[in-house]
């Protein structure tokens, strides 16, 4: 302080002080002014910076993968699954039906003939059933399973799972959360719908929720009235679900999709944006590792 105060007064020859305080060194005052203004700005850059890196990172447990077309997808996805059963021959998968998992099972039924993975001591829970449809419906999800997977494999029937459609609906839902909450799903297997549902959550489906009945939108009846030779009346209108919050208790999860049709769903899963009315954004709040496998079609939007 002193220093600087010699500084700013007027000398006689034998340094005796002759005068008031001339003036104030402005230049001074001007640099602290420009360092705090330049250590606020590098602060809101720096903090800018983290905000960004926590946003992108929430997506960095996402591992894209664009494969050329289904055939391709379907190998990478069966793969991933197959490497696991290797190293964990106890595994617990979490399965899916619909169109896209199909040629998966294929690759996996290959492989489980190749002698290279055991089903033996694999245990499988499904996400979803139609609700009063008979399990021996052939389009049953029982039935499905039965027929694209588990007949063709060497897996134990008694530790596969598909929830229950039929019967007290209560009791159905506890007793398949009951399952999941002791047996924790190593791998699950995804599809997604055009308006990115997952199992049967519809959009607006709460992500805490556990198993659940479900009714089911105009939307997705009127998709799965394919199944049903094309007659909508002829579609269940209701589903039991493992909910999003089952999902994302998964340690893994593989979401296939291909097709443009399924692009919008792709690119919202990639958005960086999570929002309850597009379910299939939940992935991006996993707290495991989420591969997106899709085929050039439906990554087309991203
Ligand atoms: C089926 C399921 C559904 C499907 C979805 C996509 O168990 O959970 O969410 O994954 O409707 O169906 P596909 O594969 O037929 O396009």
């Amino acid at each position: 302080m002193k220093e600087n105060e010699k500084e700013l007064v007027d000398l006689d020859e034998e340094g005796n002080v002759t005068g008031e305080k001339i003036e104030k060194k402005p230049k001074k005052n001007d640099y602290t002014f420009k360092i705090i203004v330049t250590l606020i700005i590098i602060g809101i850059i720096v903090l800018a910076g983290i905000l960004v890196y926590k946003q992108y990172n929430k997506m960095s447990h996402i591992e894209l993968i664009v494969a050329e077309d289904y055939d391709e997808m379907s190998r990478k996805a069966a793969n991933i699954i197959a490497d696991l059963i290797k190293k964990n021959p106890n595994a617990i998968l979490g399965l899916a039906t619909g169109s896209t998992p199909v040629g998966t099972y294929n690759e996996l039924i290959q492989k489980n003939k190749n002698k290279e993975i055991s089903f033996q001591n694999v245990t499988t829970f499904n996400l979803d059933e139609y609700i009063d449809l008979d399990k021996n419906h052939p389009q049953s999800y029982y039935t499905f399973m039965y027929e694209h997977l588990f007949k063709n494999i060497d897996i134990n029937l008694a530790k596969t799972h598909i929830p229950k459609g039929q019967g007290d609906s209560k009791l159905n839902v506890q007793n398949y959360e009951n399952l999941l909450h002791n047996n924790k799903i190593n791998l699950q297997i995804l599809g997604v719908g055009r308006n990115g549902h997952i199992g049967f959550n519809e959009p607006g489906t709460p992500f805490d929720m556990g198993v659940h009945d479900v009714e089911l939108h105009n939307k997705t009846i009127k998709d799965n009235a394919r199944f049903f030779e094309n007659d909508i009346s002829k579609v269940p209108k209701k589903a039991i679900t493992m909910g999003i919050r089952n999902i994302l208790d998964s340690e893994t999860i593989i979401l296939m999709a291909n097709g443009t049709n399924k692009a919008d769903a792709i690119k919202y899963v990639m958005s960086h944006k999570v929002d309850v009315n597009i379910p299939v954004t939940a992935l991006q709040i996993h707290k495991g590792k989420v591969y997106v496998i899709v085929d050039k079609k439906a990554a087309s939007k991203l």
